[in-house]
């Protein structure tokens, strides 16, 4: 009634080692994460500088509930940048898991490791556009899921929280490009991405107007403690995406 939509998640886990297999209570864990972010109700939401209160987006009216997890064991170490290009882990031919209805549901896969040439990355999702198709949904490295046994510094659960932000249609902060456009009005346009814990106010001057960057948005790669909130710009993004009309309507 007040316009809240409830998500139904399924979590595919394809493991290798036990560490990799995580525990319904990480999954549990990971999904009451991802509705306090939604929700606005983190708790170091009580860092969100002043100057950022008034676009702050509250309660995205988003939220997530857990329908089914399905194992499934596997003789490989890791999914490479070929097997991410093919979405290998997406498919029970090659060795995944195949989505369930991901027209109804999001469906996300926990794999055990994803090096690519600087080290490892953390996730990767689907955008709008792939909605229903069998790729679609968000695949997250087993280290950076749900916080228990998560590896610092991405261990607050902040990487599904940032790949959910992209299944429902937002870009990064920096929009890809040095002073990038994100399409989103509200969140300060910054020369490019943050990482680590970068001390308030940082300031970067883009086209000759000098900016407080919002580096604790979601969208941005800064460590998982340094990230706690969405922009109203970001939240009307979000909602149109889920909404009637939008191209996640059926979740
Ligand atoms: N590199 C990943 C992406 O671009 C995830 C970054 C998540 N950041 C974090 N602090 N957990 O989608
Ligand atoms: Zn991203
Ligand atoms: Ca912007």
């Amino acid at each position: 009634a007040d316009g809240t939509v409830e998500i139904p998640v399924v979590v595919n886990v394809i493991y290798k080692t036990t560490a990799q297999n995580v525990s319904d209570a990480r999954i549990a864990e990971q999904i009451a994460i991802l509705n306090a972010d939604y929700g606005g109700t983190n708790s170091d939401a009580s860092l969100i500088p002043t100057e950022f209160q008034g676009v702050k987006a509250g309660d995205v009216k988003v939220r997530f509930r857990l329908v089914n997890t399905i194992r499934k064991s596997t003789t490989k170490t890791s999914w490479t940048s070929t097997d991410r290009a093919n979405n290998t882990m997406k498919k029970a031919s090659t060795g995944g898991i195949d989505a369930t209805n991901p027209t109804n549901y999001f469906n996300i896969w926990v794999v055990g490791s994803m090096p690519d040439t600087q080290g490892s990355i953390l996730g990767y999702a689907t955008f709008p556009e792939s909605a229903g198709t069998w790729k679609d949904g968000v695949v997250i490295a087993a280290p950076y899921f749900g916080k228990t046994g998560a590896s610092a510094p991405f261990n607050l659960g902040r990487t599904a929280t940032h790949e959910v932000g992209h299944y429902l249609g937002l870009r990064h902060i920096w929009g890809d490009a040095n002073c990038g456009d994100d399409l989103i009005a509200d969140t300060p346009t910054q020369t490019t991405a943050n990482t680590g814990n970068p001390s308030y106010p940082l300031y970067n001057t883009c086209y000759g107007v000098k900016r407080s960057v919002m580096f604790m948005n979601y969208m941005d790669y800064s460590d998982d403690k340094s990230l706690y909130m969405f922009s109203a710009g970001q939240k009307t993004k979000m909602q149109s995406v889920t909404s009637a009309s939008g191209a996640r309507s059926g979740l």
